[in-house]
């Protein structure tokens, strides 16, 4: 079986890469992560990568042509899909057309509660807390031209304790929702690519 070929956008620590990375062979059996790319430089996700023996690229906003160079490492590459792993920028209508239900997300919470645009990383979980939920969790989600906004493929729920602090209840969705749903929802993804290649 030829794998699904995988891309994973990073910006910061990529735990949630070292989870798909790990699941490789495992839960991810359709599935390759053959390039990881990162908007910010010196991200601890590159390390990850590199400790794997995964190519690695710095495509940053500030240098232009941001969307076309990501582009244009996916097709030189060959990626069957994308894989948004804690990529804090909003990519544009043009590049989510172009690989229409291609891109996947995770996002730390139950959508559509706390998403959309400003609501990345700690500031979901503070929210969360703020408003007084008792449950929450991750989703992982298609990727379209509404932020947060594209159909759900798994989600998982996390409950809240009393004494949880933006960080504690980050590590919690990490553990017990993002870094099960997201290897599962890449091994979906991969597994409906392989077998459409299958049958053409
Ligand atoms: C994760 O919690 C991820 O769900 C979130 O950022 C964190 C990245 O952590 N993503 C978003 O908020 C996107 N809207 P990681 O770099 O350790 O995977």
């Amino acid at each position: 079986m030829l794998k699904a070929k995988i891309a994973v956008l990073v910006s910061g620590g990529g735990t949630n890469l070292q989870a798909l990375i790990d699941a490789q062979g495992k839960v991810l059996n359709s599935g390759e992560i053959t390039l990881v790319i990162s908007n910010k430089e010196g991200a601890f996700a590159l390390t990850r990568a590199a400790n794997a023996g995964i190519k690695t690229a710095v495509v940053k906003k500030a240098d232009g042509n941001f969307e076309e160079r990501i582009a244009a490492l996916i097709d030189e590459n060959n990626i069957d899909f994308i894989i948004l792993a804690g990529f804090m920028s909003i990519l544009t209508e043009k590049f989510t057309n172009r690989y229409a239900n291609r891109i996947i997300n995770v996002h730390p919470s139950l959508i559509p509660s706390f998403c959309g645009e400003g609501y990345y990383g700690l500031r979901v979980h503070k929210e969360a807390l703020a408003y007084g939920v008792k449950v929450t969790g991750a989703t992982v989600h298609f990727v379209n031209e509404i932020p947060d906004g594209g159909e759900i493929i798994f989600q998982k729920a996390v409950e809240i304790l009393d004494d949880d602090t933006p960080e504690t209840l980050q590590k919690r969705v990490m553990e017990q929702a993002e870094w099960i749903i997201l290897p599962l929802a890449a091994e979906k993804v991969a597994n409906s690519i392989v077998r459409s290649r299958e049958n053409d």
